[in-house]
C-alpha cells in the first residue's frame, strides 16, 4: 500500500486530487467510483478548479457513486445524488447520462442494486475507486460485521452511523435508516482505490483498518489484501501508524 502524507486538509485535497487527475489524463474514458461525505469535499473543489483552468477534461469519464440512501429523493439536499450535482458534476463537462448514483428513488433494493452492479459491469469495472473511512472502519456503508463477498445490497445503517450523519440533518429522526451501497467485493474489483482521512478523530481507526488485523469487523481491513491502494492522510489521522 502506498500511503501519503499530507500536512493538513487542502494539502490532502490537493495530493489527492493529482492522483485523479492523473486518471483522467492518461485514461480519458476511464470510470471514476466516487464517494461523498465531508472528507472528497475539497478535492472535488479542487479538481473543479483544474477543469475550469482547462487542465482537465470530462467528456468521456464515467462515474458510479458507492452508495446512496434508501428514499431520497434526487431534489433532496441530503441525497447522495444531489451532493454530487452540488460538488462536482454540475461544474465539470462531464455527460450527466455517465454518472451513475445508485437509485434510492427505486424502492425495490433488490432491482436497485443488480442495476447498480450491471452498470459497472458494463462499463468494464471501475478505474479507481476513491473512498473515505467511517469512524467504525466502515467503506461505502459496509458496516462491521458485512461480509467481504457481498456486491451492491442494501443495508440497514448501524446507530453510530446514522449518529455521525445526523449532522447534515435538521434532526435525528430525519436520517435515512437503511441505504444502497456497493459491497466489499464490488470495491475490491476496482482496479486501483484511492482513500482519503484526515483529522485526529480518525487516527485510531486508520490504524487499526491498516495495521491491524483484517478482519470483517474493521470493513476497511481487507484493503490491506488489494494489489493498488493509496491512501493520502493528513499528519492527524496518520499519527498512531508506524510509518
Ligand atoms: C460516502 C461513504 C462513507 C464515507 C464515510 C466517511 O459515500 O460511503 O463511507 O466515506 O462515512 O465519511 P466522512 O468523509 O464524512 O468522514
Amino acid at each position: 500500500m502506498n500511503i501519503i502524507k499530507a500536512t493538513d486538509y487542502n494539502d490532502l485535497s490537493r495530493k489527492a486530487a493529482n492522483i485523479i487527475s492523473a486518471q483522467v489524463i492518461m485514461k480519458p474514458d476511464c470510470v471514476l467510483g466516487l464517494a461523498t461525505g465531508s472528507s472528497p469535499v475539497g478535492l472535488y473543489s479542487c479538481l473543479v478548479e483544474r477543469y475550469k483552468q482547462g487542465d482537465l477534461d470530462f467528456s468521456r469519464v464515467k462515474s458510479v457513486n458507492l452508495d446512496e440512501y434508501r428514499g431520497l429523493t434526487h431534489d433532496n439536499s441530503q441525497s447522495y445524488y444531489y451532493f454530487m450535482n452540488e460538488n462536482l458534476f454540475k461544474h465539470i463537462n462531464i455527460i450527466p447520462e455517465n454518472t451513475h448514483v445508485p437509485d434510492g428513488t427505486e424502492p425495490d433494493a433488490r432491482k436497485a442494486c443488480e442495476q447498480h452492479e450491471q452498470i459497472i459491469q458494463s462499463l468494464g469495472g471501475i478505474d479507481l475507486q476513491l473512498l473515505g473511512l467511517g469512524n467504525n472502519g466502515h467503506i461505502g456503508f459496509n458496516e462491521p460485521g458485512t461480509g467481504f463477498e457481498e456486491l451492491t445490497h442494501c443495508v440497514a445503517l448501524t446507530k453510530s452511523t446514522i449518529q455521525a450523519n445526523s449532522r447534515f440533518f435538521d434532526k435525528l429522526e430525519d436520517v435515512p435508516t437503511e441505504a444502497y451501497t456497493m459491497g466489499i467485493k464490488t470495491i475490491m474489483r476496482a482496479r486501483k482505490i484511492l482513500i482519503v482521512v484526515n483529522g485526529k478523530g480518525k487516527a485510531d481507526i486508520v490504524h487499526k483498518s491498516f495495521f491491524g488485523p483484517v478482519t470483517t469487523e474493521v470493513p476497511a481491513s481487507i484493503l490491506q489484501l488489494h494489489p493498488d491502494v493509496t491512501l493520502v492522510g493528513d499528519e492527524e489521522a496518520l499519527s498512531l501508524c508506524p510509518l
